[in-house]
């Protein structure tokens, strides 16, 4: 039989007020325990006063006349916005009936904060998880999978192994129960970013400067988040893409390959829910920029503010919201604003995928590959990473040769994981991508359909 689906609309995620009053309450309550299935209904980046959960960068810190506007994802049920693609992915399979409650076994392939989304989703929605993820990422990520009841299922290398994740994830096929939430592959976590993602950042730009959104910058793991850019082109057409890599992993730039420090993002491949035909351009962060950026923020701010002749606590309010990605994203909004030389009307708008939270222990490890963290190096640290000299490695890739490799590249590795040329030559056109959207509003009435069987009207 099939699974009733219990959890809010992609309309509701964007904006939580069109959830019924009873619903809201519920929700409201179920923030105080985080394993109250009502805070499915906190899916959002709206918080509790209706206002989208950003910052504003400040001026001081930038170095440039634009507005830099920084989503915040560390306040979503398990601790980032990736809750939102596991949730949205599992809720589809319901609502086709191949996710079945009572029969069926939730699979996350991830880095980590994906695979946590994927174990607390499941935990919320009443589903056994396995959670398969590289073995060197960070402590705080295993823990967090334990706590919310998933299985791990480990494989070699890290970040920019997730390779080895996919064919790890192939194995657990075999068993028609498992049923995976493939974020790298299923458009789920596309609708979400494009609908939800790009809605909250259109809303969180108005009434600043112009109103409009300039360039919207992005690091890509799966590539989910990038799709928020396609519905800010919709609203804005001039708005560029750009997509971050580690310099160490430079795959999109070049083709690149390596290891690096930045978990999320970087993951060797171009994915399969990759819209690149809207992909503007692509730059190179270094990943320990990212490391060190984050240590400036967060445990030398009192050192920060005084080479930016801040009052003392004036960055307080950037405290925990960043984790490493956060600090590539705010970097590379910077620059790539910097390389436009966007002036003070213009807003640029990024993402902070989840928080402080995740990294102490690669912040102890920063300080044990480094010694002691003396004054004269933090300047060095400082002006190397947030100063104005650097110039941005920067690949324009809206020439038509630029494209052509991207497709290839995802040719090469998807075809080996069974999909047709025929299916990815159709995501060489922009009707692939708008169609793929334009599903949500018969997904969402038949959501609500689902859950008035349950609830009657309530
Ligand atoms: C910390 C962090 N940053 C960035 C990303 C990249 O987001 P996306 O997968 O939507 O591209 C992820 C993805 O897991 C992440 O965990």
């Amino acid at each position: 039989m099939k699974t009733i689906s219990l959890g809010p609309t992609y309309q509701e995620m964007l904006n939580p007020q069109l959830l019924p009053d009873a619903i809201r309450r519920q929700a409201a309550l179920a923030r105080k325990n985080e394993l109250d299935p009502a805070n499915l209904f906190n899916i959002s980046w709206c918080a509790s006063d209706h206002s989208i959960r950003h910052v504003l960068l400040p001026k001081e810190l930038t170095a440039i006349e634009a507005n830099i506007i920084v989503l915040v994802g560390r306040e979503f049920p398990s601790g980032s916005h990736k809750v939102g693609p596991a949730y949205a992915t599992l809720m589809e399979g319901e609502l086709a009936g191949e996710i079945r409650r009572g029969e069926s076994t939730i699979i996350g392939p991830s880095t980590g904060n994906f695979g946590i989304g994927t174990a607390y989703i499941a935990k919320l929605m009443g589903y056994p998880a396995v959670v398969i993820l590289p073995e060197q990422m960070s402590a705080e990520r295993y823990e967090r999978i334990k706590k919310y009841g998933g299985r791990l299922d480990l494989t070699p290398g890290s970040e920019s192994d997730v390779i080895l994740v996919l064919e790890r994830t192939e194995e657990y096929k075999n068993d028609p129960h498992n049923k995976v939430l493939a974020q790298f592959e299923l458009l789920p976590n596309y609708r979400f970013h494009r609908y939800v993602t790009g809605g909250s950042a259109l809303l969180a730009a108005r009434g600043r400067g112009n109103g409009r959104i300039a360039a919207f910058v992005s690091a890509p793991g799966s590539a989910g988040t990038l799709a928020a850019g396609d519905e800010l082109k919709a609203a804005f057409p001039d708005c560029l893409i750009c997509a971050l890599e580690p310099r160490e992993c430079s795959t999109l730039f070049n083709n690149g390959r390596g290891a690096h420090r930045i978990e999320g993002i970087g993951d060797k491949m171009v994915t399969l829910i990759h819209n690149v035909l809207t992909t503007d351009y692509v730059m190179l962060i270094h990943d320990d920029d990212c490391v060190i950026g984050l240590e400036l923020l967060e445990h030398q701010q009192s050192f920060s503010e005084r080479m930016l002749n801040l009052r003392p606590r004036a960055l307080n309010y950037l405290l925990g919201i960043f984790g490493i990605s956060g600090i590539c994203n705010i970097l590379g909004a910077i620059r790539f604003a910097r390389h436009l030389g966007l002036g003070p009307q213009d807003n640029v708008v990024t993402i902070a995928t989840d928080g402080i939270d995740r990294y102490p222990s690669v912040l102890q490890d920063l300080n044990r590959r480094k010694g002691p963290i003396t004054e004269t190096r933090l300047r060095d640290w400082f002006e190397q990473i947030y100063g104005t000299a650097g110039q941005a490695d920067l690949l324009d890739l809206r020439p038509q040769e630029q494209k052509r490799r991207l497709f290839e590249y995802k040719q090469a590795t998807w075809t080996r994981f069974g999909y047709s040329r025929a299916y990815l030559d159709r995501m060489q056109s922009q009707a692939f991508w708008d169609a793929e959207y334009e599903q949500i509003s018969s997904i969402d009435e038949e959501l609500t359909h689902s859950r008035h069987l349950a609830f009657g009207r309530a």
